[in-house]
């Protein structure tokens, strides 16, 4: 019997993606010897744990989502003995490590696939999807890839006159889940890293494992809340995702203390919460309805409530606002040039709300999205903005690879580094950095901001407010999204109290007695005060 604590519900997340993080060996490419070196001041920062993006053998066509091997590293980000002394290190130092597993596709260079499409009487074939085509010669249903620019989601392969399903690139071909020994091969990947001691999985993609077993037409269904189609698609999601999960948590049962969070891009929150429900599946599901909220407080709050509604008074959210994926907070947030300002808000709501906090690297920095000439572009997906090579120093002093490359980087690094790089940052107290260190030190030293109960205000106007609770200590946070400055009265704020940490430095132990005043995208943790 192994032991199990719910060590991920206190902790607060951080993604490293590693091409991107530090490259230690000047090719441009971040790496894993890169990533020890900076794993001090990430813990020194606050975090509890990373998620490490693929680092896996892969011909990089999806940037490592296409893996070619399971059980190497890619030699670009090192070897498995530089794995290995990431998670000693990682683990002196209090920091969990958990790392991306790709269950859905390999690439079309991993020998199973090389073996199923060689013939259709390989051991592997049946291990991917392979269907005739339709009779007017076309692919045989209108599934499309995820990426637009490829189109439908079927390739033809002439050898063996077939094709095969690929929901993103034709690259990354789809194994079938149906095939129990693919679920044993992928069972053994796991446990592979298990042992050697990672803490758990990013689940990629989880909910494209279970696809229509009739291959239905998707006529336009999609999975977008949008009034315009009704009905979901058929090819991800059906219910039969839920024994992929179960397979996948007991394999990581048989290991003490991990953890699995899911991509679960479902953007009806009833049907994420499933991925999470019945203590049997995943533990946490990244909300796709919460990362991609406008800038709008009733977005805001009723996507905080649709997710704690569907995960129901057991259920644990995650919060995330940013990933690899999606455009930098700063950007996305900040057309009006508000974006600094409001990506300080957003952190502090990140590790104000209850639930598991994920913060993407370069976010704590409040990066924007990086300008990427037509020349440079390498991602199929226009996701090469939001991958800018991290700033470590600035570039008058580090040169123009900011501390991240002494070589030339592989993509273009934010053309803000002398100010949103890190050393910059700490020496700045009124810098993002220096207010996510606070917000992850009140977090750590409160338990309500943890595990306190939560409760969401009818607030003025543009403001979202919040109460935690736990044990008598109660909070209250108060953000003002919009762009007056304004005052807030009692009874959303305490009679008596006084602010923890606000947005702007210098305001924290300022007494708030039925008033707090914030200017615009300003923010504020406010203790209710017992004593007086
Ligand atoms: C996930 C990853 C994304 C990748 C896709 C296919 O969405 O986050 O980067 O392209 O899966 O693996």
């Amino acid at each position: 019997m192994t032991t199990m604590t719910r060590w991920w519900r206190d902790a607060v997340f951080y993604q490293v993606y590693p091409r991107s993080f530090a490259d230690s060996d000047g090719d441009g490419v971040g790496d894993l010897p890169g990533i020890i070196a900076h794993l001090a001041s990430l813990a020194e920062t606050g975090f509890d744990a990373i998620w490490l993006s693929p680092f896996y053998r892969s011909p990089m066509a999806d940037f490592g989502y296409d893996i070619s091997d399971h059980s190497d590293v890619d030699p670009v980000f090192g070897t498995v003995a530089d794995l290995d002394a990431l998670l000693v290190e990682a683990h002196r130092l209090g920091l969990r490590v958990i790392i991306d597993l790709v269950p859905n596709h390999t690439s079309a260079e991993h020998p199973w696939f090389r073996s199923s499409r060689a013939s259709r009487q390989s051991p592997h074939r049946d291990w991917y999807v392979w269907r005739d085509g339709s009779p007017d010669g076309g692919p045989p249903n209108d599934w499309q890839s995820q990426f637009p620019r490829v189109g439908p989601g079927w390739t033809f392969d002439p050898p063996t006159g077939q094709w095969y399903l690929h929901s993103y690139l034709p690259d990354q071909p789809d194994l079938d889940w149906d095939h129990p020994e693919v679920v044993e091969a992928m069972s053994e990947v796991m446990r592979g890293w298990l042992r050697r001691g990672v803490d758990g999985f990013r689940i990629d993609v989880p909910q494209r494992l279970a696809k229509d077993r009739l291959f239905r037409d998707n006529e336009g269904l999609a999975q977008e809340p949008d009034p315009r189609f009704v009905g979901r698609r058929y090819d991800e999601d059906q219910d039969h995702v839920v024994d992929r999960l179960r397979a996948i948590r007991a394999v990581t049962d048989e290991f003490p203390d991990r953890v699995l969070v899911g991509e679960v891009y479902v953007l009806d929150q009833r049907r994420m919460a499933r991925y999470v429900a019945g203590g049997d599946r995943l533990h946490l599901a990244h909300d796709f309805t919460f990362l991609r909220v406008p800038w709008d407080v009733a977005a805001i709050r009723a996507a905080i409530e649709g997710a704690l509604e569907a995960l129901g008074p057991d259920g644990w959210p995650t919060w995330c606002l940013g990933n690899h994926d999606h455009g930098r907070i700063a950007t996305r947030f900040g057309t009006d040039g508000r974006g600094e300002a409001r990506a300080r808000l957003i952190q502090m709501l990140l590790l104000t709300l209850r639930g598991t906090p994920f913060i993407y690297q370069g976010d704590e920095l409040g990066l924007p999205d990086s300008v990427v000439p037509p020349d440079r572009v390498v991602d199929i997906h226009d996701r090469d903005r939001v991958r800018g090579p991290m700033a470590w120093a600035p570039p008058s002093v580090a040169g123009a690879g900011a501390g991240f490359t002494t070589g030339y980087p592989w993509l273009p690094l934010t053309d803000q580094a002398e100010r949103l790089n890190v050393e910059t940052q700490l020496a700045d107290p009124a810098s993002m950095l220096s207010l996510v260190r606070q917000l992850l030190r009140l977090r750590r030293s409160t338990p309500a901001l943890r595990q306190g109960d939560l409760r969401l205000l009818d607030g003025p106007p543009g403001v979202l407010i919040y109460r935690r609770a736990l044990d008598g200590d109660r909070l209250t946070v108060v953000l003002n999204l919009g762009i007056d400055d304004i005052i807030v009265s009692t009874p959303w704020v305490p009679p008596c109290g006084r602010i923890l940490l606000g947005t702007t430095p210098g305001r924290e132990g300022e007494s708030v007695d039925g008033a707090l005043r914030l200017s615009a995208c300003e923010g504020a943790v406010v203790r209710t005060d017992d004593d007086r």
